[in-house]
């Protein structure tokens, strides 16, 4: 579309969660004009709603090296080493920046920084705040170091449409729709020297999600569409303990945190057998995608939509100084966990692939970074280490902020747009996420896989009638999903969050590394 207004910054900023706004408040001083931009208001983002907290090698006694080596374990094989080194060596100068800033994480009657467990760790190195309302903390944190600095530009509300590229291929600028802002609304044009994605992640492809509503993969579906490469796809970690509401319960459903396991609770079948036992040497805080599993498995074989957690007996008073948010979240679904069992079932979670990056942010667009959960440094391999999420945006985003500045293009003019985004109905997005989730989810074989493809072919063939927010979201899940369903197809292996039922184990022999996905004439 044509855009009706225009405007300049140094470099633009997609995203404002703890990845964009570190960026941005690492890059204020060092480029000219800082312009973040953000669909929603600042805080709607999937940072706000992390619960567990962020890892990093603090306590005594711990390593960097054991870090690495809990997240090389997790990430089964398909991790960049040299990523993850980087992520675990610099996280922890990382959170104590976060904690400079004015982050208020918990801390034990002994003043010492509180350090709790969660899936996948040896070590208690997960900071956290307000008990289980970590991502609030970190988010309020960071928006008040915004709020102060002036030099920051935001206009929120502004979903992100398209990269303006110049003739080199490279970042030129970035076309915007905007709602509700004033002079500046409908569709715009910044142009600008560089774009740093920090937009995100892709929970509603699929039906039920941790992820907040704004997690359409916009910032995928943007850089796939201006030449960006994107990896590892199929990796999507499905949480084992999500509350179930039950199968009409669609969108954003309540997390219940690892941290509750961490902390002592268990996983029991109808029966009130502890199925985790037996399964992994580390039981209930076995890796993510082995407790996912096994919860998949044990509602396949008993025929039941969900399973249980027992946190009884942590108690009242535990309950209500750990974990508030939780705790009120499942009293107001009228489940009470001082009480009662706690039904829970896989749901989307968190993306593990992205927008392929270098060490340093960097996607093969001159001009176009991606960080945090949109892009896929490398560090999470097949399955994401617990509370690796928050710490990756971190670390990035600084190390983004190191080397744009020596590298910024001259602002170039953007050439017309050649390319065939077909736009697609808002409406058709509930039969998306139920292709995605029945035929591309926790598990998966070649035959749903290829009805997959072919369905989600058929909905990009409907096209819209209107262009508002609610089509540019749908085709960017559309553009993903069909992309995401690809990369399952051709991953003919087990491994980490990819399960797939007719090829079960895990094949070093045939594990070609890493599927790419490129955009060619609008198709993945
Ligand atoms: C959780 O609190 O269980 C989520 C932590 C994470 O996804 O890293």
């Amino acid at each position: 579309p044509e855009p009706g207004w225009t405007t300049t910054a140094d470099v633009v900023v997609v995203g404002s969660g703890i990845a964009g706004l570190t960026a941005a408040l690492r890059l204020r001083d060092r480029v000219g004009k800082v312009l973040v931009v953000t669909k929603d208001v600042l805080a709607a983002g999937s940072t706000q709603w992390a619960q567990g907290g962020i890892a990093a090698a603090l306590g005594p006694g711990d390593t960097p090296e054991e870090h690495e080596q809990d997240t090389l374990v997790a990430g089964a094989g398909a991790c960049d080493r040299d990523a993850v080194r980087v992520l675990v060596t610099e996280g922890p100068d990382a959170v104590r920046e976060l904690i400079a800033l004015g982050t208020n994480f918990d801390h034990d009657p002994d003043g010492e920084l509180s350090l709790t467990r969660e899936g996948g760790h040896h070590r208690d190195r997960i900071a956290h705040a307000g008990g289980d309302a970590t991502g609030a903390e970190i988010q309020r944190a960071l928006i008040a170091a915004v709020e102060q600095a002036p030099e920051i530009e935001v206009i929120q509300h502004a979903l992100a449409v398209d990269l303006l590229l110049a003739r080199d291929g490279g970042v030129a600028g970035l076309t915007l729709h905007v709602m509700g802002e004033g002079q500046r609304d409908g569709v715009g044009a910044v142009l600008c020297r560089a774009v740093v994605l920090a937009s995100g992640g892709l929970g509603q492809v699929f039906s039920q999600t941790t992820n907040p509503a704004v997690s359409t993969g916009d910032g995928m579906a943007v850089a796939l569409r201006a030449g960006a490469v994107l990896r590892d796809l199929e990796f999507v970690q499905f949480h084992p303990t999500v509350m179930y509401l039950g199968p009409q319960s669609l969108g954003q459903q309540p997390l219940i945190s690892e941290a509750v396991r961490g902390e002592g609770a268990v996983l029991v079948d109808f029966e009130g057998n502890r199925f985790m036992q037996g399964v992994h040497e580390l039981a209930d805080l076995a890796p993510r995608d082995v407790v996912a599993k096994a919860i998949m498995r044990r509602m396949l074989d008993t025929g039941r939509p969900h399973m249980w957690l027992d946190a009884r007996h942590l108690g009242a008073e535990f309950w209500e100084r750990r974990f508030p948010t939780i705790l009120a979240t499942c009293r107001s679904c009228g489940v009470d966990p001082v009480t009662d069992l706690i039904p829970v079932a896989p749901a989307c979670h968190y993306a593990s692939g992205g927008v392929h990056t270098d060490l340093w942010g960097r996607s093969n667009v001159p001009g176009l970074y991606a960080t945090g959960e949109v892009a896929c440094s490398g560090v999470h391999g097949a399955n994401r280490l617990a509370s690796n999420s928050l710490l990756e945006g971190l670390v990035f985003s600084r190390r983004i902020a190191e080397v744009l500045p020596g590298e910024l293009r001259p602002q170039l003019p953007p050439v017309p747009d050649a390319r065939t985004a077909g736009l697609v109905p808002g409406g058709l997005r509930r039969d998306l996420q139920e292709i995605m989730t029945s035929r591309v989810g926790v598990l998966r074989h070649a035959t749903g896989l290829g009805e997959a493809a072919g369905l989600l072919d058929k909905l990009a063939g409907v096209p819209a009638e209107v262009v508002d927010q609610e089509s540019w979201e749908t085709t960017n899940l559309l553009t993903i999903a069909t992309a995401l369903a690809d990369a399952a197809l051709l991953r003919e292996e087990t491994r980490g969050s990819h399960w797939r039922e007719d090829f079960p184990e895990r094949d070093d022999e045939r594990f070609s590394g890493h599927f790419d996905a490129v955009m060619n004439d609008g198709a993945t």
